[in-house]
C-alpha cells in the first residue's frame, strides 16, 4: 500500500538581528497580522524572554505570577516531549479574524534560564521537538528572537527555522549587527542548521531624505545581494509606537496605522515570493 506524501509544513521564519530596538517584534507582529488579513493561520513563537510579542498580541497568561512560567515556553522547553508546545498554545487577544487566525506560544522572563541546561544532549533542538505536529494547522510560523547572537535561545530558534528575516535600520551599527547574523549562519551552518537561509532584510525606521540612510541601505544590499532587500521600507511613524504601547493591531491606529498595515501586507507578499524563489533555486 502506498502512503500519501506528508503534508507540507508551513514555512518557519525567524525574525532576528543582533541588535535590540531595530523592529524585530514590530515586524513579527505586523507580519502575523498581514498573514491573518490574507486569510492565513499563523503561529507566533515568542523566543524573547522580554515577552514583547506575547504582550503586543494580548496572548493571555495566568494572572498569578507563579503560574505564568508554566503556561509559557519557559515551562515546556526545559524537557519537551515531541509536540509539547500544544499545551501552551494561546490565542491572540485581538478581536475578530485576528483571534481566529493568530495563536501565540507565549514567553516569560524565566525563558532566560533555558541556557542553564544548554549542555544537555541535543539541547538546541528542544524548540523543534516541542513544535512537532503542533505547527501542522498553520500556514506560517514566525519566531521572534532575542537580540543575542551566541545564545542558547537563538540556537533553538534558528535550529527550528527554515528562513531568517532581518529587520534592520539603515544605520552603521544595525547593518554591522545584520552582517554578524549572516556570518554566524555561515560559520555554524553545519552544527546548527544546514538548511537555514536568509529570506531577506527589511529596512526599518527608514528616512529616504537622509543621505546616510541611502548609504547604509547600499551597505545592507552588499551583505547578501540587492535582491535580498525588501522593496518596502518602513518609515518612522508614531502609529507603530501607538500599536506597540497599547497592544493593538495597526488597523486600529488611525489612517497612519492602516498605511503601515498595508506596508506589512506588501512585505508579507514579498517574503512569500522570496521563499518561492529560494525553494526553486534549491531544487
Ligand atoms: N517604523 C517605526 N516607527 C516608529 N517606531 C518604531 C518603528 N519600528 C519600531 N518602532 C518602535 O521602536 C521600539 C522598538 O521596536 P521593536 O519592534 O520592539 O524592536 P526589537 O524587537 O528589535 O527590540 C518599539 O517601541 C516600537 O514601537
Ligand atoms: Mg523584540
Amino acid at each position: 500500500m502506498t502512503h500519501p506524501p506528508p503534508a507540507a509544513l508551513p514555512p518557519h521564519i525567524a525574525v532576528a538581528n543582533h541588535k535590540g530596538g531595530v523592529g524585530k517584534t514590530s515586524t513579527t507582529v505586523g507580519l502575523a497580522a498581514a498573514a491573518a488579513d490574507s486569510g492565513h493561520r499563523v503561529l507566533v513563537v515568542d523566543m524573547d524572554p522580554q515577552g514583547n510579542s506575547t504582550r503586543r498580541l494580548r496572548a493571555r497568561l495566568p494572572d498569578a505570577l507563579e503560574d505564568r512560567a508554566a503556561a509559557s515556553l519557559a515551562g515546556i522547553l526545559p524537557a519537551p516531549a515531541r509536540g509539547a508546545a500544544a499545551s501552551i498554545v494561546t490565542p491572540c487577544g485581538w478581536p475578530g479574524h485576528y483571534a481566529d487566525r493568530i495563536d501565540v506560544l507565549p514567553s516569560d522572563l524565566d525563558l532566560e534560564l533555558l541556557g542553564l541546561t544548554a549542555g544537555l544532549p541535543s539541547a538546541e533542538r528542544r524548540l523543534l521537538r516541542a513544535l512537532a505536529g503542533v505547527v501542522d494547522p498553520y500556514d506560517l510560523v514566525l519566531i521572534d528572537c532575542p537580540p543575542s547572537l551566541l545564545s542558547h535561545l537563538t540556537d533553538n530558534a534558528w535550529t527550528a527555522s527554515d528562513y531568517l528575516l532581518v529587520p534592520c535600520e539603515a544605520e552603521y551599527e544595525a547593518v554591522q549587527a545584520a552582517r554578524r547574523v549572516v556570518e554566524r549562519i555561515d560559520r555554524d551552518r553545519h552544527t546548527l542548521n544546514p538548511d537555514l537561509k536568509i529570506a531577506g532584510f527589511i529596512p526599518t525606521r527608514f528616512r529616504a531624505n537622509l543621505s546616510v540612510h541611502q548609504t547604509r541601505l547600499n551597505d545592507m544590499a552588499k551583505i547578501s545581494g540587492p535582491e535580498y532587500i525588501c522593496p518596502t521600507k518602513f518609515p518612522e511613524l508614531a502609529a507603530m509606537k501607538t500599536a506597540a504601547e497599547n497592544a493593538l493591531p495597526l488597523t486600529e491606529c488611525g489612517s497612519q496605522g492602516r498605511d503601515l498595515a498595508a506596508l506589512f501586507r506588501d512585505t508579507y507578499t514579498w517574503t512569500r515570493t522570496q521563499i518561492l524563489r529560494l525553494e526553486e533555486s534549491a531544487t
